[in-house]
């Protein structure tokens, strides 16, 4: 049985080949039964919009069926449940779980209480790998990932995509420029692996310094709901935003990229420049998750 747990769990070649299945489902000729009499559960416990409707989506696409807790409040979590005893009883329904959950670490811990594949789908602070699975996809859609200089910009400390994203980067050759505002950096411990990893990253505090020599920016959304208190929110809300102005002399093949959902990180003055992927990105979801549900429920 194959989870899903980690970024840190796949090789190079692992994702490669994710990223071919993805491509062969985008290109259509699939079969559309593939899936058929399978049962994926989504447990959602914490907001979503496109990572559910992406898996639904893709589980339909392949003939198969979701069924679906969409928050602690309408499951048995909010009669004092443990997150063990539901995985155990969900694997009973299903043949795979996709979760997310508000706690790092949830989706490994699942794991090891389900009969089936877990997927995690976003465990609090730590990782998001079928995010990174259809970010990586899209950049390879544009060019080369080897050679890229990449930016990733925003909450870095609480951002799970940018944790996962980073981390498969060091699979490649590319150079990773951090952009962050004061104290939302990367956890350290990520750094070292990085840097373990024979990475080269290099740290900036403004976009503005690094956007016309980047391939790539990943942009995120400062996680407010992860912030320990409103106040130190407010210190950092709003502190940077791409806007036409911003783009300025950047490369042409310069490709902008954002998990969404955005809250003003991204003009929406943006979205009509050749720059801007993010909702290519999100589409790009559907077939990337095909290929991983595919390949854990064969
Ligand atoms: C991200 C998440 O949930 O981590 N959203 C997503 O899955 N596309 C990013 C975010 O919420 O900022």
């Amino acid at each position: 049985m194959q989870h899903i747990i980690s970024i840190r769990d796949f090789s190079r070649r692992d994702l490669d080949h994710l990223l071919d299945r993805a491509e062969d489902f985008a290109a259509g000729g699939y079969d559309r039964n593939l899936l058929a009499g399978k049962i994926v559960a989504l447990l959602f416990f914490e907001p979503s919009t496109r990572t559910r409707m992406s898996f639904a989506s893709a589980m339909a696409r392949l003939g198969g069926d979701s069924i679906s807790v969409d928050s602690v409040e309408a499951s048995s979590i909010a009669k004092g449940e443990t997150l063990a005893d539901t995985i155990r009883v969900v694997s009973g329904y299903t043949d795979a779980i996709v979760l997310r959950h508000p706690k790092e670490g949830a989706a490994r811990l699942a794991s090891e209480f389900a009969t089936v594949p877990v997927i995690n789908a976003g465990d609090g602070a730590g990782q998001h790998p079928s995010q990174t699975l259809l970010d990586l996809y899209t950049i390879r859609k544009s060019m080369d990932i080897d050679g890229l200089e990449v930016g990733i910009l925003g909450d870095l400390r609480y951002g799970r995509t940018a944790h996962s994203l980073a981390y498969a980067l060091s699979l490649y050759q590319v150079t990773l420029h951090t952009i962050a505002p004061r104290g939302l950096e990367f956890p350290e411990g990520l750094n070292h692996e990085l840097h373990d990893r024979g990475m080269e990253v290099k740290a900036h505090r403004d976009v503005k310094e690094i956007i016309r020599d980047l391939d790539v920016l990943y942009i995120t959304r400062i996680q407010k709901e992860r912030f320990p208190d409103l106040g130190s929110y407010y210190d950092v809300a709003s502190s940077y935003r791409i806007t036409p102005e911003t783009l300025q002399g950047v490369k042409d093949r310069l490709i902008l990229l954002h998990p969404l959902p955005r809250v003003d990180e991204i003009d929406p003055r943006v979205d009509s420049t050749p720059h801007a992927r993010y909702f290519e990105q999100s589409r790009n979801g559907v077939p990337v998750r095909m290929a991983l549900l595919s390949e854990v429920m064969r």
